[in-house]
């Protein structure tokens, strides 16, 4: 946070505490305190209307890939290439990975693969960058199952997806690879499910712009953000341990993107312990800005249920609800709305949290005459917010929460769905998608980022598009004092001229 946001908000806070009336406080008394019980109350009817699709799966069903399309199976030794495999493949194929180490990066551009690791004797295939390749296993078909592999060492993603549906990733153990473990992005119908990831400079799980989704059951520790929903709607985060991340659990909005809104995100029985990691994430990102320590971060979500999850041991706070007016790191979308309404905190197991919250934290405390150490806090605007049983916890900000008139989710299993038909990305809508969704997390107009100013890249290139388009497909390094460009090679060559005429004519 800087300066000035920092000052100004203990300007509006102390207005605000000024303008209500200070201690207020909660009564003191023995009377027996009316609690309401999450196993016996009312239901939440939730945010996706399964009528509304004639597909939804039912009760715990996660086959959301559906079952083989052929009944075809390619067996790929140690030695041999997955990629080869792959290519050579047709749509609909099992491919089965034997145990043994292959360093290379495997793309997915047709339909229905499933790729499955064999594990033998507790030996699993194992995909290694060495600290050079980029990325893993990169995919953009649908139905594309990914299962067992021990991903390690590369320096992007180890599991990317890009615009495909109805996938399922399992069981995979990925730990010290670059900057996103599994990163689902502009998809919908996905399970991420039994997962280990560690070591990931910034969300090990990362579901980016995508629909439907179930994360589950996985055990994310060790890196900047443990499990983040970015611009996606309907996802349920459910039986995960996030532990020692420097934020545990996210759902947020970052600005300026083709998507703009995240909602429908429930986040329950999750184990989310001592996310106190020192903030790794590279200088500029939105994760950079995460305060170490923080339990679950709501920044501009909307109906965000929160329900029977122990969070305990996070020293900023349990649970920071924010807006994007107060946080750090991020230039408000006047398409997106900023403030994060109607989140539902139901009943949850809190324990020691916010024993060293950041300072703007212990200003807004004082401010509120508050003592001990902060459970929840909210900052910023929210509406139609609720909480049950607030009695439980120790709350800053949290002046406008009304009690919610309902007290579990049990009446939703999941919001998967039978496999959904692909995605249909309008040939004059690629460039800008793939603009937006990948070059601007690294390239901004004017200024420094990861990579040089949009602005010095027009310069070069003016009316050269297949110029950019052949230079991100294989980048050299160009400038002493930037990172090299990694490839974008998964994109297809249509999409890369795409996005090269979109970039060159981006005017802000
Ligand atoms: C992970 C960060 C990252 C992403 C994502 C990224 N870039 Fe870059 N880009 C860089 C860096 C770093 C450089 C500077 C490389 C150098 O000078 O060696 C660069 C340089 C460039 C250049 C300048 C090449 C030259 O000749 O000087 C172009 C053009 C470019 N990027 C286009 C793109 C496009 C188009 C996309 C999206 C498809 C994209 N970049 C995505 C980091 C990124």
């Amino acid at each position: 946070m800087n300066k000035g946001k920092f000052l100004a908000l203990i300007l509006i806070v102390a207005a605000f505490a000024a303008g209500l009336g200070l201690g207020k406080g909660r009564q003191e008394s023995s009377a027996p305190v009316a609690v309401s019980s999450g196993g016996s109350g009312a239901n939440y009817g939730g945010g996706f209307s399964a009528a509304d699709n004639a597909f939804t799966l039912s009760g715990n069903s996660k086959s959301v890939a559906g079952p083989p399309m052929t009944d075809v199976i390619v067996v790929v030794n140690d030695g041999e290439s997955i990629q080869q495999a792959v290519q050579n493949a047709e749509p609909g194929t099992t491919i089965q990975v034997m145990p043994g180490t292959y360093k290379e990066t495997v793309f997915i551009d047709k339909d229905g693969i499933r790729l499955i690791g064999i594990i033998r004797d507790s030996q699993r295939p194992v995909l290694d960058g060495e600290g050079t390749l980029n990325d893993a296993i990169l995919f953009s078909g649908n139905n594309i199952v990914v299962e067992n592999f021990k991903i390690t060492r590369y320096k992007g993603n180890g599991i990317m997806s890009q615009a495909g549906n109805n996938w399922e990733i399992r069981n995979n153990f990925i730990v010290d690879t670059g900057v996103y473990g599994i990163f689902p992005q502009l998809g919908q119908n996905g399970v991420i499910e039994h997962n280990v990831v560690s070591g990931i400079e910034d969300a090990a799980i990362y579901v980016g712009m995508s629909d439907n989704v179930h994360v589950a059951y996985n055990d994310v520790y060790d890196s900047v953000a443990g499990i983040e929903i970015e611009n996606s709607r309907h996802a349920i985060v459910e039986a995960n341990r996030v532990s020692n991340n420097t934020g545990g659990i996210l759902a947020f909005i970052t600005p300026g993107l083709p998507i703009k809104t995240t909602f429908d995100v429930i986040i329950r029985n999750n184990f989310i312990l001592a996310n106190n990691h020192v903030n790794f994430g590279a200088p500029g990102s939105t994760v950079a800005g995460i305060p170490a320590g923080t339990g679950i971060l709501v920044m501009a979500a909307d109906d965000v249920v929160i329900e029977g999850n122990i969070i305990k041991d996070n020293k900023n706070a349990g649970i920071l609800i924010t807006d994007h007016g107060n946080a750090s790191n991020v230039t408000a979308d006047p398409e997106s709305d900023p403030n994060s309404d109607r989140v539902k905190i139901l009943n949850n197991t809190m324990i020691n949290n916010g024993f060293e919250p950041v300072s703007l934290i212990s200003a807004y405390m004082l401010t509120e005459l508050k003592t001990g150490n902060p459970d929840i806090v909210s900052v910023g605007p929210t509406a139609d917010s609720c909480i049950i049983n607030p009695e439980q916890y120790i709350t800053v900000g949290l002046g406008s929460f009304t009690d919610c008139d309902f007290t579990n989710t049990a009446t939703i299993g999941n919001y998967l769905l039978a496999p959904v038909p692909p995605r249909e990305i309008k040939p004059e809508d690629k460039g800008k998608i793939a603009y937006l969704g990948i070059c601007a997390g690294c390239h901004t107009y004017t200024g420094r980022m990861i990579g040089p100013p949009v602005q010095i890249i027009q310069a070069l290139y003016m009316d050269n598009p297949q110029g950019i388009a052949d230079f991100i497909a294989n980048p050299t390094k160009k400038r002493d004092d930037y990172p090299e460009m990694p490839p974008q090679d998964y994109l297809d060559e249509a999409t890369r001229l795409a996005v090269a005429k979109y970039m060159l004519q981006v005017t802000k």
